[in-house]
């Protein structure tokens, strides 16, 4: 029997438990832009967070008050894991998508504050429009960043150059990058590796012994208002730990 999915074409309201909180994200079934949706990566990536935070270096205590952006932040998803370890982060994203984007951060911080008065443990959330490529944009967000995050924002071989150069842009040497991303062309996957190694000395911190990569295949199970879903991805986080200029 196919398990109960957590989103379908037609969802406009995801439920999520996020670190013990229950967090609601709108999306709009019936926009065309990429935006709109959440997607599967940004849900295994708050739980990679949520199954590491317990110690190590995504534990509150060493996250409490770091400077996070998300670029293609889309619903948010991944914005909010951060934040509830502790986080200050710039959520951003393309015009069209900031006002989604907007009613989710501003529904759930508002939730997470009723739900627990005097949490002094969740960062912040602020939004911001940021066109992967554009200086002005760049430059307006205050880079560098302690940690630039995304989630399947790695999916098309035409905007690679722009989301390398935007991720240069907002780095420093202290920088730590998380990238989640369902692998659906090996090539573009690839191709983008080569471009890290081509541009900074890449020093892996991982599992993974070796390997840059956490892959998820198989079945990787959550729970959304009690009921189970199954997820099958092929999806990696990659981790590029610090990044020495080259
Ligand atoms: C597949 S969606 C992922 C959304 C969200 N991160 C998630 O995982 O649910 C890709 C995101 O990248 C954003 N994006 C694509 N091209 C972009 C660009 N040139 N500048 C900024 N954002 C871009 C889209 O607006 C969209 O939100």
């Amino acid at each position: 029997m196919e398990p109960d999915r957590l989103n379908s074409p037609t969802t406009s309201l995801i439920n999520l438990e996020v670190l013990g909180h229950q967090l609601q994200f709108s999306q709009d079934p019936n926009s065309k832009h990429l935006g709109t949706t959440v997607w599967d990566a940004s849900v295994v990536f708050v739980k990679y967070l949520e199954k590491n935070s317990r110690k190590g270096r995504f534990c509150p205590s060493k996250l409490k008050g770091k400077r996070v952006i998300e670029l293609g932040a889309g619903c948010g998803v991944a914005g909010f894991g951060m934040a509830l370890l502790g986080c200050n982060v710039v959520s951003t994203d393309q015009m069209e998508v900031l006002p989604l984007l907007k009613r989710n951060v501003e529904w759930n911080t508002s939730r997470i504050s009723q739900m627990n008065p005097g949490l002094d443990s969740f960062g912040s959330i602020q939004v911001a429009e940021l066109d992967w490529g554009n200086e002005d944009h760049i430059g307006s967000v205050a880079p560098p960043f302690d940690y630039i995050i995304g989630t399947d924002v790695v999916y098309g071989e035409h905007l690679l150059e722009p989301l390398m150069q935007t991720i240069f842009a907002l780095s420093g040497p202290k920088t730590t990058i998380l990238l989640g991303y369902e692998i659906r062309s090996t090539s573009l996957h690839e191709h983008m590796l080569q471009m890290w190694k081509s541009n900074f000395d890449v020093k892996i911190s991982s599992k993974g012994q070796g390997t840059p990569l956490f892959t998820f295949h198989s079945s990787v199970f959550f729970f959304s208002s009690g009921t189970p879903f199954s997820q099958s991805l092929d999806l990696c986080i990659l981790y590029l730990g610090h990044l020495v200029y080259k």
